[in-house]
């Protein structure tokens, strides 16, 4: 079966709000929904044989200093499609696009207690790099860890 990944428009950005709801015991506002059709590329939905099943939605920051940074806003993959590659597919295009626009850090924040999903993003080389107690206000555990995930730079031109 063929795995496809497909831009947000204004036309999809249901099936992302229906994605959530079915993933996340967090309601995401308009900023995020705003956020994340900014991203352009940065935000996909992934289908399996047509169904949407999972997406990556991010957010870009401007650094001090002018460069950007992206922010892992939500990665999910509906239950009975995980095991599949799918989380993997749309992981790596932002990895391999963030290094294509010479984005230097991608790092995102997830609840202490999701093994899978650490576990996960460590494989792609994220580290734990901080741990914030009382992140989330409905959920518990309350705690989150940043994972971060540094992309080698260019070498300055000579
Ligand atoms: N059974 C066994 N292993 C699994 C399973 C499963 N059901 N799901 C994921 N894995 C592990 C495996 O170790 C696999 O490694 P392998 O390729 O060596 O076998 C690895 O994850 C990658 O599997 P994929 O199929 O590429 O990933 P998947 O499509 O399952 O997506 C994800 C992984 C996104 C973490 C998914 O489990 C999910 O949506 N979880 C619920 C939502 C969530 O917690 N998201 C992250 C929150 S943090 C944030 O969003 C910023």
């Amino acid at each position: 079966m063929g795995i496809s990944l497909d831009c947000l428009r204004d036309k999809n950005l249901m099936q992302l709000k229906k994605l959530n709801i079915a993933l996340f015991p967090v309601r995401y506002n308009d900023k995020y929904y705003a956020d994340a059709l900014s991203s352009g590329d940065f935000t996909k939905l992934a289908y399996y044989s047509d169904i949407c099943v999972g997406a990556i939605a991010c957010r870009l920051e401007r650094k001090e200093g002018g460069s950007i940074r992206v922010y892992i806003m939500t990665l999910g993959v509906l239950a009975p499609y995980t095991g599949l590659g799918i989380g993997t597919k749309l992981l790596n295009h932002v990895l391999d696009f963030s290094a294509k626009q010479n984005i230097s850090e991608i790092y995102l924040h997830v609840q202490t207690n999701n093994d899978e999903a650490i576990a996960f993003y460590k494989k792609f080389g994220f580290e734990i790099t901080e741990t914030i107690e009382n992140y989330y206000t409905n959920i518990s555990p309350p705690d989150c860890y940043v994972l971060s995930k540094l992309l080698p730079v260019p070498a300055a031109k000579k």
